[in-house]
């Protein structure tokens, strides 16, 4: 299946984004960056076209790896001077060791249940995991041309993506590893959640 409109242009994907969350956008960034110990190796799952990267860890003392399967969001990353790798997370094979192993607005890729994931993610992570997700978001949007663009054009190559977490799916996710939860918030004007646990 083919890579959708959204997720082939990095530029695309970032407009759309910026619509989405408005004034918020950058403080989504913000909050996942602020998770990032100086000198911390970072292993990004899902990377997308590097904004994290670019505008948020690039000129921080952050040793930056960022895994994607679209290769285009890799290229842009390696453009950018940062370390990325094409990786379809859901081929089941460890991930690469580092002190962060973070995911953002990519949980749900791997609904109905993102467990799998989630251990490995917790097996790779030195130091913390960190996972950021939307709550509220275009695919179930009240608006219903939103909700019908965001089921259409956010399938990443890899299957039909029109589930989505709410906060209370989420939370129930993340409730698995309760014990291992060392933060919970809303961030992004309440469109996305931000949990940090201990491996
Ligand atoms: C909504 S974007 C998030 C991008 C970036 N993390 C951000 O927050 O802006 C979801 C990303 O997941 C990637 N993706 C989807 N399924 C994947 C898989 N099985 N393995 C690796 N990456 C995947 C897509 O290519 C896309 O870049």
């Amino acid at each position: 299946m083919s890579t959708s409109l959204i997720y082939r242009n990095g530029m695309v994907y970032g407009v759309l984004m910026r619509a989405l969350y408005g004034r918020h956008y950058p403080d989504r960034f913000r909050a996942v960056a602020a998770e990032i110990p100086h000198g911390a190796s970072v292993l990004d799952l899902c990377c997308g076209p590097s904004t994290l990267y670019t505008r948020y860890l690039r000129d921080r003392e952050v040793d930056y790896h960022g895994l994607d399967l679209n290769e285009r969001f890799v290229a842009d990353v390696r453009k950018a001077g940062g370390r990325a790798d094409v990786w379809n997370l859901g081929d089941g094979a460890p991930l690469p060791a580092a002190d962060v192993v973070l995911m953002h607005a990519s949980l749900y890729h791997f609904l109905p249940d993102a467990s799998p994931v989630v251990d490995r993610m917790l097996a790779a992570a030195g130091d913390r995991v960190v996972i950021a997700e939307p709550v509220r978001n275009m695919a179930s949007s009240d608006n219903k041309l939103l909700a019908a663009l965001g089921k259409r054009y956010t399938d990443a190559g890899d299957g039909a993506q029109a589930h989505r977490y709410t906060e209370e799916t989420l939370d129930a996710q993340l409730g698995r590893y309760a014990d291992r939860v060392t933060k919970a918030t809303l961030i992004a004007g309440g469109r996305e959640k931000l949990y940090v646990l201990e491996p």
